[in-house]
């Protein structure tokens, strides 16, 4: 399912760079993990984001989802693709609740949202967000 990306695109390294800056921003007391997204709109805007801990632990919320909800709250729904970052030697996958509000952005849009996961050495690519969540939760289940 993961494809490894033999040449990475000036796009994606701009957008690792910026992930990676934004996982400097992380507030992670709990679990010290910080990680960074970066998020380009439609349009070609970026947004990006960290992961935001709480002493009641649950509270946590993840760098994707940080960056997601920023940009949905300055009107930007559309999203083209997303570079996720962390601090480890391989990279590291979105838990299923970032899966989930990034299958709502990409069902609404109607367009696939590429997914690069990065860590220190390595890149994964995935085409969609239903690749990486296949018998989601969808406005069809309820028909
Ligand atoms: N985390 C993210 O921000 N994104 C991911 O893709 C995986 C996990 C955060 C949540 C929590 O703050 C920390 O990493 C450890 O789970």
């Amino acid at each position: 399912m993961k494809r490894k990306v033999q040449l990475l695109k000036m796009g994606n390294i701009e957008l690792k760079k910026l992930a990676v800056k934004a996982s400097e921003n992380a507030y992670v007391p709990y679990s010290k993990f910080p990680v960074g997204a970066a998020l380009r709109t439609a349009e070609g805007k970026i947004f990006t984001g960290c992961n935001v801990e709480n002493i009641s632990y649950g509270l946590a919320n993840c760098a994707e989802r940080t960056a997601i909800f920023k940009a949905v709250s300055e009107g930007y729904k559309d999203f083209s693709e997303i570079a996720i970052y962390g601090n480890t030697e391989e990279p590291i996958s979105p838990c299923g609740a970032c899966r989930q509000v990034m299958l709502e952005t990409e069902k609404r849009f109607k367009q696939p949202m590429r997914i690069l996961l990065f860590g220190k050495k390595g890149i994964y690519e995935m085409k969609s967000v239903g690749a990486l969540l296949p018998l989601s939760f969808d406005a069809s289940s309820m028909e």
